[in-house]
């Protein structure tokens, strides 16, 4: 080694100790420390790196340079990549903040091994928390002051603090526990609480719930959409473990052949969705089958004259989002504001929607959203445009559209907004409360839970009718979430 240098040592009090080792890293920048003089510990192990140092005071190699702040590009990174458990997380960071003072645009290539090493394991910390959100499962324990839940997880890095604002949200208004090899946190209604790692032994194995859901998962299991290698990359099974539904997984896997024969095999049951609502014989119904992909489809049904509807709308509004999104939400037409915009959902309820998606931290990107019919239907009242629900003929002449974006999208689950979009979904006329809490199945075969449409909650006069309709519209976004595995 070097004799001209001796190492510093800097212990964090914790693996997870992001903002530590940002304050430890900007005072060595300033004192010019460089990278090669630094090794980083963290807790206990610093005790079992002692001996590497020589005890000198730190001897800074770099000159002696002014602050500057890292680029967000480095900073969205770092903050993840140092949850990592990789050893060199630490020495990696510094490295680059280092570096970083010389060469300002580091970040933007790609191809340096440090920035690839540094957006490696930002993705890693990004997937294991995804996973976390998406894998815990809760079990219920009776104590003496009432119902706890407790979950047992095994993330592969430091994230149960960063993962936990995420649990509190969600389920702000029970008390629950995150039990982890690494660290527990638990919430107690009011206050997150952080604490040392716990035993598999002291997690609870199963709760009356546990049965509810496993039939559940046995119920919306589609044999005919069945892809194993999709799921497994989904539901990677290291995470099968302390999942109650997943020893169904083998055996509905292999039932699945036989099951989904005879799906294909059974007659159309419901005489009545064929004879109400045939999807309109017309030029929408050749054109949406001819359009392979979501652009060419909204090009078609910007072009759609199937209905009356067309003649005086601005323009038709198609569905948006990606093409995989695993959860669809169906509304019933655009309004004025969507009419003007040509995106759905941009306008007041639009505005209710996206505060449920934001407060279930759904990002809307990743959802499709779109609606029974395309063109806002309207009476003019003096300078106004009054929304005017569509009639069964509206529904069914933009039926082949609705279809044709089930076809491309194959949600893994669709959720119809109102009693129109689910009218409009099972082909028959259908009043909400007969269908809100149930799984049906939308046109290709995709699951479909029904809710209110966010409209309803705008119209509602009484606040605390208000209230609680809101409780029960977040709870049914957040069980179809939970269907669809987003
Ligand atoms: N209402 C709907 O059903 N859809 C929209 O896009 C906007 C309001």
């Amino acid at each position: 080694m070097n004799a001209l240098f001796s190492l510093q040592r800097i212990a964090l009090s914790g693996p997870a100790e992001v903002g530590e080792f940002f304050d430890r890293a900007a005072a060595l920048l300033a004192q010019g420390a460089s990278p090669e003089t630094i090794v980083w510990s963290v807790g206990d192990e610093a005790a079992a790196t002692g001996n590497l140092f020589c005890g000198e005071p730190p001897q800074p190699m770099l000159a002696e340079a002014a602050p500057v702040a890292p680029p967000a590009a480095f900073m969205d990174l770092a903050r993840r990549a140092l949850l990592h458990s990789a050893s060199d997380r630490h020495d990696l960071c510094y490295r680059l903040l280092s570096r970083l003072r010389a060469q300002p645009r580091l970040m933007s290539n790609a191809a340096d091994p440090d920035v690839a090493r540094l957006d490696l394991l930002a993705r890693a910390v990004r997937r294991d928390m995804h996973k976390m959100t998406a894998f815990v499962r809760f079990r219920s324990v009776p104590t003496e002051t009432g119902e706890e839940f407790i979950a047992w997880f095994e993330p592969d890095h430091h994230i149960v603090a960063a993962t936990a604002p995420f649990f509190r949200k969600r389920f702000s208004s029970m008390r629950w526990s995150i039990l982890t090899p690494r660290a527990c946190v638990r919430w107690d209604g009011v206050r997150l609480a952080l604490g040392p790692g716990a035993d598999k032994r002291n997690a609870p194995t199963g709760d009356a719930l546990e049965a509810l859901w496993r039939t559940y998962f046995g119920a919306i299991f589609n044999p005919a959409r069945l892809n194993l290698k999709a799921m497994t990359r989904e539901m990677p099974k290291k995470y099968w473990r302390n999942m109650p539904e997943a020893d169904l997984i083998a055996p509905l896997t292999r039932a699945a052949p036989a099951r989904a024969a005879e799906m294909l095999a059974a007659a159309p049951t419901n005489a009545r969705r064929a004879a109400t609502y045939k999807p309109a014989d017309s030029a929408a119904a050749g054109a949406a089958s001819e359009a392979d992909d979501l652009a060419s489809l909204a090009a078609s049904i910007k072009t759609c004259t199937a209905c009356d509807l067309c003649r005086f709308a601005t323009q038709a509004v198609p569905g948006e989002g990606p093409r995989d999104a695993p959860l669809m939400f169906v509304g019933e037409q655009p309004g004025d504001e969507e009419d003007i915009q040509g995106r759905p959902f941009v306008g007041p309820a639009g505005k209710v929607f996206a505060a449920a998606l934001e407060r279930l931290e759904i990002e809307r990107e990743k959802v499709f959203v779109s609606n029974a019919v395309k063109h806002f239907k309207f009476e003019p009242r003096g300078k106004k445009r009054i929304h005017k629900k569509p009639g069964a003929r509206e529904i069914a002449a933009c039926n082949p559209w609705l279809h044709r974006e089930l076809e491309l999208v194959k949600p893994r689950l669709v959720v119809a907004l109102g009693a129109t979009a689910a009218t409009a979904l099972l082909g028959r006329a259908t009043p909400l409360r007969e269908v809100r809490n149930q799984t049906l199945e939308a046109p290709g075969g995709a699951p479909m839970r029904a809710t209110v449409h966010p409209s309803y909650l705008l119209r509602l006069p009484d606040r605390d009718a208000k209230k609680a309709e809101w409780r029960l519209f977040l709870q049914d976004i957040d069980e179809a979430r939970r269907l669809s595995g987003l």
